[in-house]
């Protein structure tokens, strides 16, 4: 008899920035704990189809640094469906895997916390470059995605204040402004909008005008892509008022969720697999790995699930108030 613990790991929901450090951390930390670890490729989906190969050592060398996800990801729309998880459990049973660690953001917390309903041992790993995860204060990749949208916007700030133009620059993140009002404190946007806090085109054009009038040699608008207002419809809009800037506009797009993972990341990812890992070995499951102040916390899923996280408006007034 195998009295091993073997557990399976897996990446799901959009990549982000230091994923491979936390699957290193499980695996290194898994089999130094006398478990077997398998990797899941194809996140949940993979579950479902059985997609498991045994993770040594070795196999997780050379990723630290990678962005990414070495084990694949997915959004799976079948795993949302009682048969699909139904498939998974059974996948799991047949490999005789006793545990999961689920690495992904807010919608794999929620696969996670329905396979913990079926009695799945499962623990969350937060990494999303949203921050949109409520239980904790950032996930895995946000900080590389914040270091990325910050060299991007410091070098179209370089050509707006050059050509004396107001650029619109649009941040992901889903349905949360939590990017956006982030970037506009660290790279000194005069205006930014948000899904939480929706303004008029008016109010756009009149921070521009502001702006103008104030001697700026430039505007630099943030637009979160859930604002309700599209990039486009806005650049268009601006410039065909005259306002004393001409326009541009950029879409960040996926340049924003690749990249290697900064030291926070790295570190982050690696902390929270070996804690991941450390709980599974002393039983405790059915929690996600959250960050309250300086300490890894385990959270219960259920918490996770049913609350929203909210962006917190006082750095939007403060991006505000320190552009002018
Ligand atoms: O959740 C990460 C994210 O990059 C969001 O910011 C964005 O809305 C979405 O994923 C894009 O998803 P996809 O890569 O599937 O187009």
């Amino acid at each position: 008899m195998n009295d091993k613990m073997t557990i399976g790991v897996l990446t799901s929901g959009g990549d982000a920035p230091g994923m491979n450090a936390a699957i290193r951390a499980v695996v290194r930390t898994g089999l130094t704990n006398n478990m077997n670890v398998v990797g899941i490729q194809h996140g949940y989906e993979g579950l479902i189809n059985g997609e498991f190969r045994p993770l040594g050592l070795r196999d997780v060398g050379g990723i630290l640094q990678r962005g990414g996800t070495v084990l694949l990801t997915s959004r799976s729309k079948r795993f949302m469906e009682p048969a699909g998880q139904r498939d998974a459990i059974r996948r799991m049973n047949e490999a005789g895997m006793d545990a999961l660690v689920v690495i992904g953001g807010e919608g794999s917390m929620n696969g996670a916390y329905a396979l913990s309903q079926q009695g799945i041992k499962v623990i969350g790993i937060p990494g999303s470059i949203d921050n949109d995860i409520w239980g904790t204060n950032i996930a895995i990749g946000t900080d590389t995605a914040m270091n990325t949208i910050m060299e991007a916007v410091d070098k179209l700030r370089d050509t707006a204040s050059s050509h004396q133009r107001a650029f619109l620059i649009e941040t992901m993140g889903r349905n949360s402004g939590y990017l956006a009002v982030m970037a506009a404190i660290v790279c000194g946007a005069e205006m930014t909008l948000i899904p939480e806090e929706p303004v008029t085109v008016d109010e756009v054009a009149a921070a521009v005008e502001e702006a103008y009038k104030r001697g700026k040699t430039h505007a630099i608008i943030i637009n979160a892509e859930g604002s309700g207002v599209r990039t486009t419809d806005l650049a268009e809009r601006i410039n065909e008022l005259d306002l004393g800037f001409k326009t541009r506009m950029t879409i960040l797009g996926h340049i924003q969720r690749g990249g290697s993972p900064t030291a926070y990341d790295r570190l982050l990812a690696s902390r929270r697999g070996v804690k991941a890992v450390e709980a599974l070995a002393e039983d405790k499951h059915g929690v996600m790995t959250g960050l309250k102040g300086k300490g890894i916390d385990f959270i219960p899923l259920v918490d996770v699930i049913s609350n929203k996280r909210k962006v917190n408006m006082e750095y939007y007034h403060m991006a505000k108030v320190l552009a002018r």
